[in-house]
């Protein structure tokens, strides 16, 4: 979006100040190389309409055509641009208070996707990933408090219920994994930080390993009570195969 403020009252009830797209290119460069990681994951607890979640996406999304382009061709395999592009959409997260910005938010990230999807898969697009696309939006873009850990309803009221993020993994070929955890407990830190695991294990992070918001897939969450969901199905499905 363009304008930074809408009007006076949001900015009064919510600080609705959007950032200019010369600030959020400034400061996601200060984390260029992450931004540029298909995989790595981000969470912006204010995301507004989503002024750095687009950012980010844009630029993951130009990291997944370089990996699905094979060595001496100039063009991205279409289905593997289909997955890594997935991959890339899994890897943000927002919340958000107001439920117009949250909706505002999901459509834009949706339609950067879309854009390239259809670039560059032309006739083999199909609309069972449009609609796992959609579907993994609408559970990484929460209508919720980050202050108070809780969702909230379409009016802004505190549900009973907490905010939730599900950790999505590509395990192998087409096989994608949706395992939930509780915001709060995350964000208390009860799993180890990728850094200290990749420090004992002596292994630098890679392209096909996930940094984590949740903790390195092979370690076990310190407490096995914050996992609430989980469930493997193929990535084009995950819209059917869980709740
Ligand atoms: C300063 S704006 C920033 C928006 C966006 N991150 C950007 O930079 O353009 C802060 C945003 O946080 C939202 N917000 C305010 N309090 C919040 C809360 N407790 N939990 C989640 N979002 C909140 C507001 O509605 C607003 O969209």
């Amino acid at each position: 979006m363009t304008e930074q403020v809408r009007s006076r009252e949001r900015v009064a009830s919510h600080g609705e100040v959007f950032t200019s797209e010369r600030e959020v290119n400034a400061m996601l460069d200060l984390v260029k190389q992450e931004t540029e990681r298909v995989d790595s994951r981000f969470l912006e607890p204010a995301c507004g309409d989503g002024n750095f979640l687009a950012e980010i996406l844009r630029r993951k999304l130009e990291a997944a055509k370089k990996r699905a382009t094979p060595p001496r061709r100039k063009k991205p395999l279409p289905l593997e641009f289909e997955r890594q592009s997935v991959i890339a959409v899994t890897s943000v997260y927002g919340i958000e208070i107001l439920y117009d910005n949250v909706l505002a938010c999901r459509e834009r990230l949706y339609n950067i996707w879309n854009e390239e999807y259809e670039k560059i898969c032309k006739k083999e697009v199909s609309d069972e990933c449009r609609d796992a696309v959609r579907f993994i939006l609408s559970r990484n873009i929460v209508c919720g408090d980050a202050l108070h850990f809780n969702t909230v309803d379409e009016n802004g009221s505190p549900k009973k219920e907490p905010i939730v993020f599900s950790e999505w993994t590509m395990i192998s070929g087409t096989k994608m994994q949706r395992k939930d955890y509780s915001f709060e407990k995350l964000y208390n830190g009860e799993y180890e930080p990728t850094a200290e695991i990749q420090k004992k294990s002596k292994q630098p992070a890679n392209d096909e390993q996930q940094l984590s918001l949740f903790g390195a897939e092979d370690d076990a969450p310190a407490d096995e009570g914050t996992l609430t969901y989980s469930y493997i199905t193929d990535y084009r499905r995950v819209q059917y195969d869980g709740k």
